[in-house]
This record gives structure tokens, sequence and C-alpha cells, in this order.
């Protein structure tokens, strides 16, 4: 057996209700990897704010650093909007990321069995879609300095710098080749060269990148045109790498080729700790009412085992469990006739029945 300590932060509004399903999946699966855990609850965002005043504790953070992988449920919430932009619930989750190096971001969207009329694109522009976005996650816009809002002649000014380095335009694009190669080895970089420099710088370094995986098929793409592709086409993609607010965006639009934003699941790595979080936000308009879906959360815990305890079968046989579960209940967002609708708590309880099958 070995010991893996895992930290939760369920975080705000179904953040807390979608951790819980999913810590479930992963006691359950566990033991059967040989897996033996010491999870480790602590807050961070809104609920860590209204405790300590900062939405990412140093307890947590230290936590986080102390964890062979963490897992995030969601941040944020109206609560919490009108407060200083350096202790909003989002700045724990960027701190997070920025603190564990974890530069790299991906977000597989993919249709789980007959999801595929959940979609509000058409059947058959989803059909068989799956999409992998490596999108970069400690650099950019996001992060860039200078950033502020100041008065200049008489008004104020927001600003925020878009810049990215060679090396980290480097590592980002090697995941996204590596990962490539182990897809079907079709690469769409995307980026707005035709306007910023520091993406022509980007797809230049991509291409250099490129020549030492002669095996990817390497395309570039602006990324309005991407924005469009998805919607229009997604099955052309395999394989998308882009900048972090590129890839913010463009995750969304992906995730709605699953039906739901309820159902994308995304590993953060890079760094000596990986971390897990579904893509959706905290959705306070359903927090607290049993009605959030889980699976994306649960899904994020399948990508845990997948890529910090490399165990890919463990989460290939949590998909399997999602799948046959979907054939019969649905939470709300993904609700299809035929189907019986059930809660979050009950999803997870339909998820842990269907992995005996596996
Ligand atoms: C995401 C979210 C976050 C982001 C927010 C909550 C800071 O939208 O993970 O996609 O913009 O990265
Ligand atoms: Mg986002």
């Amino acid at each position: 057996m070995s010991t893996k300590k895992i930290l939760v932060t369920p975080g705000d509004g179904i953040g807390p209700e979608v951790s819980e399903q999913a810590i479930q999946v992963l006691n359950t699966i566990a033991p059967r990897f040989g897996l033996q855990l010491e999870i480790t609850e602590k807050p961070v965002g809104g609920a860590a704010y209204d405790l300590t005043g900062t939405p990412i504790p140093d307890e947590t953070l230290q936590a986080a650093k102390n964890s062979d992988a963490v897992l995030l449920g969601a941040v944020g919430g109206p609560k919490w909007e009108a407060l200083d932009f350096s202790v909003r619930p989002e700045r724990g989750l960027l701190k997070l990321r920025s603190e564990l190096e974890l530069y790299a971001n991906l977000r597989p969207a993919v249709i789980y069995g007959d999801l595929v009329n959940a979609s509000t694109l058409k059947a058959e522009v989803v059909a068989g879609a799956d999409l992998m976005v490596v999108r970069e996650l400690t650099g950019g816009i996001y992060f860039g300095e200078p950033r502020g809002v100041e008065v200049r002649n008489g008004e104020r000014v927001g600003f925020n710098t878009l810049v990215y380095s060679e090396s980290e335009i480097r590592r980002i694009a090697k995941v996204g080749f590596e990962i490539a190669m182990k897809r079907a080895k079709k690469l769409t970089s995307v980026d707005k060269a035709n306007v910023l420099e520091s993406t022509e710088l980007w797809r230049e370094v991509v291409t250099e990148v490129g020549v030492d995986f002669p095996e990817v098929e390497l395309s570039h793409m602006y990324a309005d045109n991407a924005a469009m592709q998805i919607i229009r086409n997604p099955k052309q993609f395999d394989t998308m790498v882009t900048t972090n607010m590129f890839g913010d965006i463009l995750s969304d639009a992906a995730a709605m080729m699953t039906g739901s934003l309820g159902m994308l699941p995304s590993a953060s790595i890079g760094g000596n700790i990986g971390m897990y979080e579904p893509v959706h936000g905290s959705a306070p308009d359903i927090s607290g009412q049993d009605k959030a879906n889980p699976l994306a959360m649960i899904l994020s815990v399948g990508m845990m085992l997948r890529y910090s305890f490399d165990l890919g079968e463990a989460d290939e046989i949590i998909k399997q469990a999602v799948v046959k579960t979907l054939d019969t209940y649905r939470t709300g967002d993904v609700m299809a006739e035929g189907k019986t609708l059930i809660g979050c708590i009950e999803m997870g309880e339909k998820v842990l029945e269907a992995l005996e099958d596996f």
C-alpha cells in the first residue's frame, strides 16, 4: 500500500457538495489500486475569506505544498464580488496555481455516452468529438505586470499586460506536443499573432518546439477563428494548446459540446503537485439545493489518479462508471427525455454503484 496525502479545498457555492461526492468516489476506488489516502480539508476562496480575511490562508497553501495532490471545488460568488481585488475568492485559486507552478492545464472535452443529445449543438456535429485543451496557466495576461487601475489625465485607466517569455511558451508547447503524441498526433496552437506581438512570439516558439515532434501535425489558428471552429466543427480538433486567457474562453466553449459545463474536469500540472478541479464555477444560483452535477468533479478525481499517481486504468474505470450512470440518471443540467432526474447526492451514489461493475 502506498499512502497519498490529498488536500481537498471545497471552496464556495456548489464546491462543497460536488467535493463530497468526488471524495466518496476517490475513497471507493483507491483501495482497488493499493492506495491508502490521507485526506485533509482546508478552506479556499470566499469561504476562506469569511473565516480568515484572506482567500488563501497560509495554512491552506502549506497544506497544498505538503500534499501529493490537491482537489479543488470552486471559488467565488456574488457575496464577495464587492471585495477589494486583492482578496477576491479568485485570487486564492490563482495563487494556488502559481505557487504550485501549475503551468499546464488540461481540459478534455469529450462526449460521455449518449450525452450527445444534451448539447445545444446538433448531435451530428458533436458525436465523436474529443478535444483536449492544453491551457497555459501561470502566465500571460492573468499574471502580467504592470496591472491595475489608476488615474491618468483626470480619468481612471485600467490596464493589464499580456507577456510571455520564450521559456514559458516552450514548456507549455512541449506539454501540448507530448499530450498530442498520446492522442491523434494533431496539435492546433491558438494565438492572435496577427495583432499581438507576444503571441507572434508564441507562434514562433511553438513552431520551434515542433521540430522535436516530427510525428505531430502542427497547425496554427487565430483565437477568434478557433472559437468559431469549435462551434462549427469540433471534430476537426484533437489537441489544442493556447494562452491562459484564450484557454479560459475556449475551454468553456468546448465544454458546451459535452452538454454542460458540469461535465468538464481539469488537471493542472507542471509542478511537483498536481491540482484537479472541475471547469465549472461555484454556481451560486443552485448551491445548497442538491441540484449540482458532481460528474465534472468526479472525473477530476479520475484525472488525479491518472496524472498524479499514474493510474490511467482507474481513470478509465471512473469514466466507464460515469457513462453507465448517465444511461439512466441525469442531473438537471443534462436532463433528457426518458432519463431519471436526480440530485447531486444521488448522482454520487449511482456512480459508486456503477463502479462495482467495472
Ligand atoms: C477557470 C475559471 C478561473 C479562471 C476563475 C475562477 C479565476 O474561470 O478555471 O476557467 O479564469 O481561470
Ligand atoms: Mg474559466
